[in-house]
């Protein structure tokens, strides 16, 4: 199969740096540039785990363009408490050997894909903030996509950031809106959290298993993770800690996992008390779809991709 040409916009934390392995390591993707956002922590620190994580993934010439400080009109909130102080786990990463590039994301977003028009996929695993910059500029920006991956909201209303909000739409919910305007469901596939909560928990057989495989990058994605699982176990209240990002790059390498999806319309709600709530109508008098809505994936499809690229059998 010809690999994927993807651009990958990121604020680089824990699962992030997952879902880099599965692009960079998973040999269905032609990595072709990574743009960095402040989210999950700041983006010097952000842009410092991308590189990073490419080099574990043995991609080490894949070139990373930092973009946005801070949402478009909100205040930093970093997701530190979560991913820890350094985003990945503070267990002492050592510094990349390569330095990011010049260039800013925003440009580099509008760039790449005016020299292939059609030929690039985006997959975002961030706030939006560089991805609506660009659209701002070019609201037709989509088109010379292929196809464009968000991970980002919590369609049915169960939050991790707040009771009701998604992280990436909370964080920066303006520039949620700007891209939900330019979306249409053919062109934009929406990977909410409720996805992750359901279908890409590392429950603890999960992460012994990680943990025991050995290879680098298990040992990597299981060491990184190490303060998401207090947190999953602590607060979230779940069976383990869970992947957004790498479920969201799964659908986009491996579109077979997705079990359940829906065409529908969806907003986002930017007042005080509902910040970053999806507004999901699915009303006859609706707006026409904007996106195309995965609502399930298979875990046990998942979960076999995650482990066959971090630690794969050795060949007979
Ligand atoms: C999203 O927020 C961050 O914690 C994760 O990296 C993911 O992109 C999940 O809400
Ligand atoms: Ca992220």
């Amino acid at each position: 199969m010809t690999p994927l040409p993807l651009l990958i916009d990121t604020d680089t934390g824990s699962d992030d740096a997952v879902a880099l392995l599965l692009a960079a390591a998973g040999g269905l993707a032609e990595v072709r540039a990574v743009t960095t956002v402040a989210g999950n922590v700041p983006l010097a620190v952000g842009t410092r785990n991308a590189l990073i994580s490419l080099e574990t993934a043995g991609a080490r010439d894949v070139p990373v363009y930092p973009g946005c400080e801070r949402p478009l009109t909100r205040a930093l909130s970093t997701a530190q408490h979560v991913h820890g102080a350094d985003g990945m786990g503070d267990i002492g990463l050592p510094d990349p050997r390569r330095a990011p590039e010049r260039g800013h994301a925003v440009d580099a977003l509008s760039s790449y894909p005016r020299q292939c028009p059609g030929e690039l996929t985006l997959v975002t695993l961030a706030p939006l903030t560089n991805v609506a910059a660009a659209l701002v500029r070019d609201r037709d920006l989509f088109r010379l996509y292929r196809h464009v991956y968000c991970m980002a909201g919590a369609p049915d209303g169960c939050g991790n950031i707040s009771a009701t909000a998604e992280f990436n739409v909370w964080a920066d919910p303006e520039a949620a809106r700007v891209v939900l305007q330019s979306a249409t469901p053919d062109k934009v596939t929406w990977i909410g959290w409720d996805v992750s909560r359901k279908d890409a928990v590392m429950t603890p057989k999960d992460q012994l298993r990680l943990e025991r495989a050995g290879t680098p990058m298990a040992t990597f994605a299981h060491r990184i993770n190490r303060t998401a699982a207090a947190w999953a176990r602590d607060v979230t209240g779940l069976a383990g800690y869970d992947l957004p990002d790498p479920v969201a790059m799964a659908v986009a390498l491996r579109p077979d996992l997705v079990t359940e999806a829906e065409r529908v319309h969806v907003d986002v709600a930017v007042g005080d008390e509902t910040r970053g709530q999806m507004i999901v109508d699915r009303r006859r008098s609706a707006p026409a779809p904007n996106v195309t809505l995965v609502r399930r994936v298979s875990e046990t499809g998942f979960k076999q991709f995650l482990f066959d690229v971090c630690a794969p059998a050795p060949h007979a």
